[in-house]
């Protein structure tokens, strides 16, 4: 008898209870093989910060990679996306020509990074927060000695959200639109391959 001959208990009581418990624990180990097709890869050059991140999530497979030579072939992701990690690139357009070759044509490129704010009062806050405080507090948490002067000199040196959805286009998306988020402290930008 074909499996789809069974009649199934749908109408409930102990005999659907049984059916779906029985069911789950045949299907389990793999379960997740059918129910998310997709693979997540996660690519850091920095390997502690890929081990560090393991734990945070278990779907996702980490590589240690340089996001200017991803090990992968073109045309081989369904999407892609990064969080603070562009403005850290040496050569940010050659990172964003990188990230569209890697992409299939309609995927989608979705980028999370630092902006400045541009307007008052918002905008003096946070260049003192980013400026001032932010280095003392830095220093003392992480003992290292400039990753936060680091941090907002790299975010003022950032192209602007404009001159990044240009820079996008011109790596080979189509339909780049950002928002400014919490004032314009970040922004976030979507391209299409
Ligand atoms: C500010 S952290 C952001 C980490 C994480 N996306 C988050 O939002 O918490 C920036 C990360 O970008 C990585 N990174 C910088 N340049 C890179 C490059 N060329 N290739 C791969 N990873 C890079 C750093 O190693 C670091 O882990």
């Amino acid at each position: 008898m074909l499996a789809t001959d069974r009649k199934l208990p749908l109408s409930g009581g102990r005999e659907k209870r049984s059916y779906v418990r029985a069911m789950f624990t045949a299907i389990a180990p793999r379960y997740d093989l059918l129910n998310h097709p997709g693979s997540v890869i996660g690519a850091d050059f920095v390997l502690p910060m890929l081990v560090l991140g393991k734990p945070k999530s278990v779907r996702v497979r980490p590589v240690n990679a340089d996001a200017l030579e991803l090990p992968f072939a073109d045309a081989s992701f369904d999407g892609a996306t990064v969080g603070f990690g562009v403005r850290n690139l040496m050569d940010l357009d050659a990172g964003l020509v990188e990230t569209a070759r890697v992409l299939r044509p309609g995927a989608r490129f979705v980028i999370l990074e630092f902006s400045t704010p541009k307007h008052q009062p918002l905008r003096g806050l946070y260049f003192f927060y980013f400026r001032k405080l932010l280095p003392l507090i830095g220093r003392l948490v992480s003992k290292h000695g400039d990753a936060y002067t680091y941090l907002p000199e790299s975010v003022l040196a950032f192209p602007e959200p404009d001159a990044l959805a240009a820079k996008m286009r011109a790596a080979g998306f189509r339909e780049v639109t950002y928002e400014r988020l919490l004032g314009g402290i970040c922004a976030i930008h979507v391209g299409v391959r």
